[in-house]
């Protein structure tokens, strides 16, 4: 039976009420407050009759009835876990009716991909992206005959032109801010683009950098939001998951149908404690971005420092336009390109001493990495230079710490990056 159907709220209340209230029903768990973890790989059918019917709606042969509770399977399919925190996480995504939970944000972008495009087509992506998706673009969809177009980020003109032009195009996919460099894409100039084409590609925009808090792809007429949910989501560096979002609920359910194939759900176990850290998501990100605000804002200026790459920090009029159309507020992510290259990015990151050095993000303690050997390594160093990924490219994911005492940390391995390179140079 599904856990989700009963207790259905209010409708005018608000994101940070909703996801308290909506999609758990006590009573489907013996009345506990929070929900249950059902650790349990198959379900007991009440009659054959409703067995039948529960295998002709998961295959997508028959569409479930408004309102049916369509009785649960077998755990590859769906488990109550999963239908909760789905249930939850749609009214953290203005403009999203239904969401879908996988064991990864890879596996989401990749059930994406394969459930929306077919040997033949094209993809058209924004460069650069998270390294795992471009290993996943060269690595799976390219062999498997689906032409792949790289646009650079945050040129509109040349997005327009390939959502113009690309022949059998059925997917344009937005990272936003891009991973590591932070340069933003116009979601809402290439949805229009994208809806002057027949037939209309669909918009798929990855959001882990600002989602859900900061920025709203579908408001700006994307059709799918996907969510590395390993990092802001769950915030704690403690697990791996990834969501989809929709408007349309029949695009979640074509991935729905995927996820049983490929058998990449969220477990439960992973989905209980996800959807723990669904109510606080907010304010961790509020915390975040305003400490790494102050924080980027101070690095600037500092002698070692050639650049910082931030939303509020470009100065370029395009970027500036885009960040006041569609970021709310510039996130908790930052990059630096250090004087000195490789060199001074390494020995920044060897004398950190609040700050650790791992890749990842989004949890409430603060990270550094080097993108161009670690999360990045597997682009060419074409792809590397197109994208602007440098030697002496750092990338930090600001936490909850105090800002005070992370900008010192910083400032300090600054100073010892700068020193240990006029040592090699003299
Ligand atoms: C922007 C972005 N998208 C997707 C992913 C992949 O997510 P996961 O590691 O949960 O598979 C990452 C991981 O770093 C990321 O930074």
């Amino acid at each position: 039976m599904s856990h989700t159907k009963d207790q259905v709220p209010p409708p005018t209340v608000r994101p940070p009420t909703a996801v308290l209230t909506r999609g758990f029903d006590p009573r489907l768990s013996v009345g506990s407050a929070r929900p249950a973890v059902f650790r349990c790989s198959t379900y007991v059918f009440s009659s054959p009759e409703a067995a039948e019917r529960a295998f002709a709606v998961a295959t997508g042969r028959v569409q479930p009835e408004e309102g049916e509770a369509v009785e649960l399977i077998y755990a590859r399919l769906n488990h109550p876990n999963a239908e909760i925190l789905e249930d939850q996480m749609v009214p953290l995504e203005p403009g999203a009716q239904a969401a879908v939970v996988f064991n990864s944000g890879l596996a989401a972008i990749m059930t994406a991909f394969l459930t929306f495009a077919r040997p033949g087509d094209s993809l058209v992506y924004t460069v650069p992206l998270y390294g795992g998706t471009q290993h996943l673009i060269h690595e799976l969809l390219e062999p498997f005959g689906i032409r792949c177009h790289a646009v650079p980020a945050g040129d509109g003109t040349a997005l327009d032109a390939a959502i113009h032009s690309v022949q059998n195009l059925r997917l344009v996919f937005i990272e936003t801010p891009a991973n590591p460099t932070m340069v933003m894409t116009d979601i809402r100039r290439a949805s229009e683009r994208a809806a002057a084409r027949q037939p209309r590609p669909l918009v798929l925009v990855d959001n882990t950098f600002l989602g859900p808090t900061f920025q709203h792809p579908l408001q700006l007429g994307a059709d799918l939001v996907l969510y590395s949910a390993t990092k802001y989501l769950s915030g704690f560096s403690d697990l791996l998951a990834g969501a989809a979002l929709a408007r349309d609920p029949e695009l979640i359910r074509q991935m729905r149908l995927r996820r049983a194939i490929f058998g990449n759900i969220l477990p439960p176990d992973e989905c209980w404690l996800l959807d723990g850290r669904l109510p606080t998501v907010t304010l961790r990100m509020n915390r975040q971005s305003k400490n790494a605000q102050r924080i980027a804002e101070r690095l600037v200026e500092h002698p070692q420092v050639r650049k910082v790459y931030y939303p509020t920090l470009f100065d370029d009029a395009e970027q500036i336009k885009i960040r006041l159309a569609q970021c709310h507020y510039p996130g908790a992510i930052f990059s630096m390109d250090l004087y000195g290259g490789r060199r001074a990015a390494f020995e920044f990151l060897r004398h950190l001493r609040i700050a650790r050095n791992a890749v990842s993000l989004g949890g409430v303690e603060t990270l550094a990495c080097h993108p161009m050997t670690t999360t990045h390594s597997s682009l060419t160093p074409e792809e590397l230079a197109r994208a602007g990924i440098t030697e002496g490219m750092v990338r930090v994911s600001v936490g909850i710490e105090d800002w005070r005492d992370l900008l010192a940390d910083f400032q300090q391995a600054l100073d010892a990056a700068g020193e240990a390179c006029a040592g090699a140079a003299s």
